[in-house]
């Protein structure tokens, strides 16, 4: 039996690695799942495998570390959707060398792309992002 029938999800960093199969284990459970990645060339190919022509998904080019593109692609999710009731929050950069050999900037990418959270608090603005049980106000305050 599907766990996800009727859940809308958001997916950072989907269009590849570990964000790909969170994306395709959730459709495979049932749920729809608006996902983003900063290679839109990466993202169409994924989005076309995962069953964006069946309806399962699909992608938007965002970059988790740009607030307006975050807020905007969660925005037209909810438009088109009225909610998101799961956030995975997965972008990131994986760093497979020496942190003490890399440069300033190489650190600072990094650290930017894992220390943004971005679709985290861009779903708080939307009162039904948090789903119709929550009545926190956190979700309701802009
Ligand atoms: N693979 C591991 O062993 C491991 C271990 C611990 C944590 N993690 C974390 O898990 C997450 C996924 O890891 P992975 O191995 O699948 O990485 P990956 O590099 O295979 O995939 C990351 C995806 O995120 C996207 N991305 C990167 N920066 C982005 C940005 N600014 N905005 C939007 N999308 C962006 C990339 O384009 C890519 O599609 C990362 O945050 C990583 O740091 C991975």
């Amino acid at each position: 039996m599907q766990r996800l029938p009727g859940k809308i999800a958001f997916v950072t960093g989907g269009a590849r690695g570990i964000g790909y199969a969170i994306v395709e284990k959730f459709v495979a459970e049932g749920a729809f799942v608006a996902f983003i990645d900063v290679d839109d060339s990466l993202g169409r190919d994924a989005a076309h495998q995962l069953g964006e022509a069946r309806g399962d998904v699909e992608f938007h080019r965002a970059d988790v570390t740009n607030e307006l593109e975050v807020r905007e692609t969660i925005a037209a999710v909810i438009r088109k959707h009225q909610k998101i009731d799961i956030l995975v929050n997965n972008a990131g950069i994986n760093a497979y060398f020496d942190a003490t050999q890399m440069s300033e900037a190489e650190w600072a990418s990094i650290s930017k792309a894992h220390g943004s959270a971005r679709s985290t608090r861009c779903a708080r603005w939307s009162p039904r992002a948090a789903g119709p049980s929550s009545t926190s106000p956190r979700f309701t305050r802009r």
